[in-house]
């Protein structure tokens, strides 16, 4: 083992109040493409770029084109969590690991064990109606055809945050209390450059502060330890 990854083991061993905050580099090891990398989502030819596909505008002017691109790219059959969604949720029962904030959509983490997630882009597994808000099932969806519509005639959406949209204040407060909070703060599988959700990491005031990123992110210099490795392989060892 390393020595980050030694460090990393000690700073988990001491501590009874980590937080976790990651991105789509966190499911990638799960066989989910993440969004910016070389193989990533944005960089797939699509007949417009995915960002804005997956925006409120777009949603509201495109329905048809959008449920194409969700059913084609977001819906990904089987996949399972991986060993850092696993060490994740058993540190969580171990007492150590107060909260999950997640930017991903997949609820890989609530399907390894973590019970206490903060999804701040939703989750690609609840949709609602548009009009009315009643709660479907995202089968409905994932798994309909064409632009899938409630009784009441409105558009059944998925329950994810889309470019232009607010995320859900509430949740935006738990995480910025759980991170001001924290002592250790472990960030993994996030470029950070989508705010406000990046912005989190403003909140920390403590002096442990993990990053776990294949690649170089602008959040790098201000980090006590950064380990630049796969997190899976990382959490697989602490
Ligand atoms: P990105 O695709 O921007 O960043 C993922 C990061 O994870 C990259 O820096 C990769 O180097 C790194 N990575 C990939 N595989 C890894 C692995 N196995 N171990 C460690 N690191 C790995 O994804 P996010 O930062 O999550 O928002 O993107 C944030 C938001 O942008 C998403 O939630 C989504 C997207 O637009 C919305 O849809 C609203």
């Amino acid at each position: 083992m390393n020595e980050k990854i030694e460090r990393l083991k000690q700073l988990v061993r001491e501590s009874d109040n980590i937080v976790f905050f990651g991105g789509a580099g966190v499911s990638t090891e799960s066989g989910i493409p993440d969004f910016r990398s070389v193989d990533g989502l944005y960089h797939q030819q699509w007949k417009y770029p995915p960002e804005t596909i997956l925006s409120h505008s777009f949603f509201a002017r495109d329905p048809e084109e959008y449920y194409r691109f969700h059913r084609a790219k977001l819906v990904i059959e089987g996949v399972k969590p991986n060993r850092a969604h696993l060490r994740l949720a058993e540190l969580e029962r171990e007492g150590k690991l107060k909260a999950v904030i997640t930017q991903n959509i997949d609820g890989l983490h609530q399907a390894a064990g973590s019970k206490h997630v903060l999804e701040l882009h939703g989750s690609i597994l609840r949709a609602y109606c548009s009009k009315c808000r009643k709660p479907f099932p995202a089968d409905v969806i994932n798994y309909g055809q064409g632009v899938p519509r409630c009784d009441c005639g409105g558009v059944i959406r998925p329950d994810i945050v889309l470019y232009e949209e607010p995320l859900d204040e509430d949740i935006l407060h738990q995480a910025i209390s759980y991170i001001r909070r924290a002592d250790v703060l472990i960030i993994g599988g996030t470029s950070l450059n989508v705010y406000p959700a990046a912005g989190l990491i403003n909140y920390y005031r403590g002096n442990k502060l993990v990053l776990v990123n294949l690649s170089e992110t602008p959040y790098d210099s201000y980090a006590d330890l950064v380990i630049h490795e796969k997190i899976g392989e990382v959490f697989d060892q602490i």
